[in-house]
Parts: C-alpha cells; sequence; structure tokens
C-alpha cells in the first residue's frame, strides 16, 4: 500500500509539473499584455496566517519554507508578513485585520476557525486583497485553496489499522477514534476518509473531538476512553495526528498497558518517527511540507503578479467550501509512513537528518530499520 500511494503521489506531482511548464510557455509565448488582473513587480508583502504552535510543522517548515520561495520567486525582493494565532481564533481574526491595515499584497490563510474567519476573509476581498485559503479550507470568498487530499489522509489511517489487526480483525475489535478539532474543517474529512475503511470491519467502541487538537486534551479523552472500555480490551487507536498520539500513548502507560495496540498519526513529528521506530506508533501520514508550501508561495506570487495562466496552471482542481462554489485548487498527495519507508521519505526529502532520528535510545533499531 505504501508503495501504491507514494507511486501515485510521484505520477500526480509530475503531472503538475509539466502543466506548470506548459503554461509558463504558453505565457512566455503570449506575452504579459492580456492580463485582466492588476500586476505587480518583486517589491511585494504576503501575508502569512498560520493556526498553531503545539503542532511543529507550521513553525519548523511552513513558514520557513513559504519565506524562501517568495525571496527566490521575487530575485529577494518580496517578504513574508507572517504571524501564528497559537490556536486562538480570536487572535486569528485581529492578525488578519493587522495584515489588512498593513495593505499586504496577497494573504495565505491557514484557519483556526474555518467557519468564524469568514467574515475577515470579506473585509480583505473588500480591501482587494487575495486570500488563499492555506491546507484548511477557509469559508467566505477566497479566490483559491492548497491542501493535501485529506479524504485520503484519513484513509490512509484507517487502512494502516487494518493491515495492522491483520487476518483474524473481527467486528467486535474496539477502535477507539480520536479525532481533530470541529473547528478546522480537515479534521471532518479526515474522519470521513477513517470511517470508510473502518465501518463494517471493527466497532468503533469511543470517538471524539479533540479541542484545539491539543495532545492533553486526548490524553485526558483517552483516560475516558480506556475507563469506559477497559485497557485491555482496545484492539487499536485512530488518533488523527502525531501529537495527540503522544498523549494517547501516555494515558495507555498510565494505566499500566505495556504491550501497545497499533496506533496511528500524522505529520510525520520527530517524535513520531522515532516511535515508529521503537514500535511504540504504528504509522503517520507524511505529507510534503516542501511540496504545499512551495506551491502556494508560487499561487500568492502569481496571483500578485497577474500570471493568470500560471495561477491556474498551479489550481486546476476545483473544490467547494459551505460558503462558496468551484474554488480553484491544488490537493497534494500523502504518503503512509511506516518503519519499512522512513528512508525513502523523511530523510530522502531531507526532512530529517539521519542523525536527528538516531539518537540514544533509538540507536539499535535505527540499526534495526538499516537507517545506519
Ligand atoms: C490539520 C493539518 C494537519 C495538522 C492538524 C493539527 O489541519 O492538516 O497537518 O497540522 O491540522 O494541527
Amino acid at each position: 500500500m505504501n508503495t501504491r500511494t507514494r507511486r501515485s503521489g510521484i505520477a500526480v506531482a509530475a503531472g503538475s509539473l509539466t502543466l506548470l511548464l506548459t503554461a509558463c510557455g504558453a505565457l512566455g509565448a503570449a506575452g504579459d499584455a492580456s492580463q485582466a488582473s492588476p500586476t505587480k513587480g518583486n517589491d511585494i508583502t504576503v501575508g502569512l496566517l498560520l493556526p498553531e504552535k503545539a503542532n511543529t510543522r507550521y513553525d519548523k517548515f511552513d513558514h520557513p519554507i513559504i519565506k524562501a520561495k517568495v525571496a527566490s520567486l521575487t530575485k529577494d525582493e518580496g517578504k513574508v508578513e507572517y504571524a501564528n494565532a497559537d490556536a486562538s481564533a480570536k487572535t486569528q481574526a485581529a492578525q488578519l485585520q493587522r495584515m489588512i491595515d498593513d495593505q499586504v499584497d496577497v494573504i495565505l490563510l491557514d484557519a483556526v476557525d474555518a467557519h468564524a474567519i469568514a467574515d475577515g476573509v470579506r473585509k480583505a476581498k473588500d480591501a482587494g486583497i487575495p486570500v488563499i485559503a492555506y491546507d484548511r479550507l477557509a469559508e467566505g470568498p477566497i479566490d483559491a485553496y492548497i491542501s493535501f487530499d485529506n479524504e485520503l489522509v484519513g484513509e490512509v489511517q484507517g487502512r494502516s489499522l487494518v493491515d495492522a489487526l491483520g487476518s483474524d480483525i473481527d467486528t467486535s475489535d474496539k477502535v477507539v477514534m480520536m479525532n481533530g478539532s470541529l473547528t478546522d474543517p480537515n479534521a471532518k474529512q479526515f474522519k470521513a476518509g477513517a470511517l470508510s475503511e473502518l465501518e463494517g470491519k471493527v466497532t468503533i467502541a469511543k470517538s471524539y473531538d479533540t479541542v484545539e487538537w491539543k495532545p492533553e486534551n486526548a490524553e485526558a479523552n483517552m483516560e475516558k476512553a480506556i475507563g469506559a472500555i477497559g485497557a485491555d480490551n482496545i484492539a487499536a487507536v485512530l488518533s488523527a495526528n502525531d501529537g495527540m498520539a503522544g498523549g494517547i500513548i501516555k494515558a495507555l502507560r498510565s494505566a499500566g498497558v505495556t504491550d501497545l495496540p497499533p496506533i496511528t498519526g500524522q505529520d510525520a513529528e520527530l517524535e513520531a518517527v522515532q516511535r515508529i521506530l521503537s514500535g511504540e506508533q504504528y504509522m503517520s501520514v507524511y505529507k510534503s511540507y516542501p511540496q504545499e508550501a512551495e506551491a502556494a508561495a508560487e499561487m500568492a506570487v502569481a496571483k500578485v503578479q497577474g500570471k493568470d495562466i500560471q495561477f491556474d496552471a498551479l489550481a486546476s482542481d476545483r473544490v467547494d467550501s459551505p460558503t462558496t462554489k468551484d474554488i480553484p485548487a491544488q490537493l497534494v498527495p500523502v504518503v503512509a509512513l511506516t518503519k519499512s519507508n522512513i528512508k525513502s521519505t523523511v530523510v530522502e526529502d531531507g526532512i530529517y537528518k539521519v542523525s536527528d532520528i538516531c539518537t540514544g535510545k533509538y540507536e539499535s533499531a535505527c540499526v534495526a530499520a538499516k537507517l545506519k
């Protein structure tokens, strides 16, 4: 399954690259004269609003990658104005307003609360600032959307648990589902994808929506699940991301579980990769942050500079949000990350060095997994 997912990922990536090159060629041939959008040069400011800090991806990957890409696309003249909302929808609304006041040229918005931010999106629009929804589909009149295939994320998690339970899987096997935050539209898609693989094969004994995606909230919910089901009766845990998997493992260990059930994750966080190596966590979902973040930067710059053909090629899919239909979009594929493909994913993509992963107590597991 891993190979198949990865291969199709490469196929899609190569496909969009071809499209992009063709589009650039077309743009060069036609010249820049026919563009309807207002065009700007390289001296532009991209506003970047990211949702939280508990998950390491945002400060560690999304922000620096977007910043570097905007610089390289604008001969180092373009800037990124960055704000992280630390999981507060109120903070994010104020940050968005500040970017409107600062008259940034375009906004990349990863919403804390996709519904609540719609007013702010409209204000930006009224001020003539295009808004591109980043990773999470914000409501309101957005110009485009770039994300991963979020339904596929859940499917990959669900399928992995079914694989882990093996041939003696039984409909009476009790699975706990630890879903993400209700304010994050991705969480709904992760859940739907996972359920499509699990329903009819196992029993979903308990299911929680985790406030603000916080690991400590997942830990508290897991304690409740253990109390209701009994630690030894839990066959597997579908955790929507890695941070929460950490909280779930803590709760299971405190309840005296030594032989952990298969537990999923998402985001390929460093600690999760180490837990996968040591066998504490079954899998994670690796999402290529460079692919998503660089495409977002390209979309933002193309939008501001009025490169319509290039922009259309970058957003050739279409999605609907609860408020807006036919939003131009790009959906990047994902890969299941297990012990067997750590090297061909996060290491080969330069996300982590072997020396980051194989520290102290993980050294022997690294040798066994042929990482060292
Ligand atoms: C999702 C995002 C995931 C993870 C999660 C929890 O929206 O796609 O990568 O970050 O939020 O923060």
